[in-house]
């Protein structure tokens, strides 16, 4: 035994080799949940589950049929699914089927409670991994325009977590919101990207007028369009660097539905946003639900989910534009310290229901800021 090899030997036999194996399983479990979140993504961007949840227990061949697939494709797809236990199969008559509880969660028809489009985000993941690699080694971040299909996957995910709740829990989060709209006020949401939540309001609230600013010219294109398609004429799409936006105060509400933590320059879009208030004004801000301490988010519920989405994009996204890096898991503590340095006031901090992945705050301009005349005046 060579002296380099002792400490090896003497750890092993310190091991508790029943944790070891333990620990292999808890990896080996991670895995197949790994393997069937890749699955469940291709299930939603096929229609598998919409098309299975509708039928009777079937063949694969149906089941390609239906969904004008091919057979070897589903087959093995479903194999995976059954061996994952999402898909039942029954031997005797090589007939598959989702159950109704399994189909509450996984289809269009389920939304907002659909988990299957949420699956879609690994992919997204896991095309940059290469350039978050390299940014492990050089520290300077991965730009927006690297993600495939992340305007499209965002706006499937606001239809769900957003324009779901906006009118029975959004909403009534402001005192007389709804009132004001419907008497017609100005409203920009910020990060807009396309604009789901925007357009929703907009189609809802002929009176008022919307301003949707995103720096993507891909999201602000595909949601002009969107707005032309609905006929609407009180809505507009700018593309804008929010870290440059100069409207003062033109708006009577600023909306931003996670867009701030990765911003480059998070601390001036708030100041922006405050300088685009009229003094009456109203910031509603959402933002991923955490602390910023991370030991007091050891017990959240999308741990791991909500930092590796960070590290791999809004963390990254931050980095790429010269910012700080803030982090999905930016938290709370200072989200309000940063509100409050922006010149906001008065703020409150609530959670929906319908969404635990984020909290809501609302914030007024500050008396001081106003004064100072750093709040527009109207
Ligand atoms: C996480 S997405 C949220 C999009 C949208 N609010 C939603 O809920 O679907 C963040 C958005 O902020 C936009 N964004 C990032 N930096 C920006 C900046 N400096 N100015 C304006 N928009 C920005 C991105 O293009 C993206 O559309």
């Amino acid at each position: 035994m060579t002296a380099a090899a002792e400490p090896f030997f003497q750890e092993t036999d310190t091991l508790d080799m029943s944790a070891v194996e333990a620990f292999s399983q808890r990896l080996l479990n991670c895995y197949n949940g790994a393997a069937i979140a890749l699955m469940i993504s291709i299930g939603h961007r096929t229609r598998l589950f919409d098309m299975i949840a509708r039928m009777d227990p079937a063949t694969s061949q149906e089941i390609a049929d239906e969904a004008g697939l091919s057979e070897r494709y589903v087959r093995e797809w479903l194999a995976a699914l059954t061996t994952g236990g999402i898909i039942e199969h029954n031997p005797a008559t090589h007939r598959y089927w989702l159950p109704a509880e399994r189909a509450a969660c996984l289809t269009r028809e389920a939304s907002p409670n659909n988990l299957a489009s949420v699956a879609q985000w690994f992919a997204v993941l896991g095309g940059v991994e290469d350039k978050v690699v390299d940014a492990f080694r050089h520290g300077l971040g991965v730009p927006y325009s690297a993600y495939g299909r992340f305007h499209e996957v965002m706006a499937e995910e606001s239809g769900q977590t957003v324009v779901a709740g906006l009118d029975d829990f959004i909403l009534p989060l402001v005192p007389c919101l709804e009132d004001r709209l419907e008497q017609g006020i100005d409203v920009a949401d910020v990060g807009c990207g396309r604009g789901k939540a925007l357009l929703h309001l907009a189609k809802r609230f002929p009176r008022s007028q919307f301003t949707g600013i995103d720096v993507s010219l891909e999201a602000t294109t595909a949601a002009t369009a969107e707005a032309a398609e609905l006929g609407l004429r009180n809505i507009t799409f700018r593309r804008v660097d929010a870290a440059k936006w100069d409207d003062r105060g033109a708006f009577d509400l600023v909306l931003a539905f996670d867009a701030i933590h990765d911003q480059p320059a998070p601390g001036q879009v708030l100041e922006n946003i405050r300088s685009a208030l009229r003094p009456t004004g109203m910031f509603l801000m959402q933002d991923i639900a955490a602390a910023t301490c991370l030991h007091d988010n050891r017990n959240h519920p999308v741990g791991p989910f909500v930092y590796t989405i960070s590290c791999m994009h809004c963390m990254s996204v931050s980095l790429a534009g010269g910012g700080p890096g803030l982090g999905a898991a930016w938290g709370k503590e200072l989200a309000l310290s940063m509100l409050e340095d922006a010149g906001f006031e008065q703020i409150r901090v609530e959670q929906l229901p319908h969404d635990i992945m984020n909290y809501y705050y609302i914030a007024v301009p500050s008396q001081e800021a106003a004064q100072n005349g750093q709040a527009g005046d109207g």
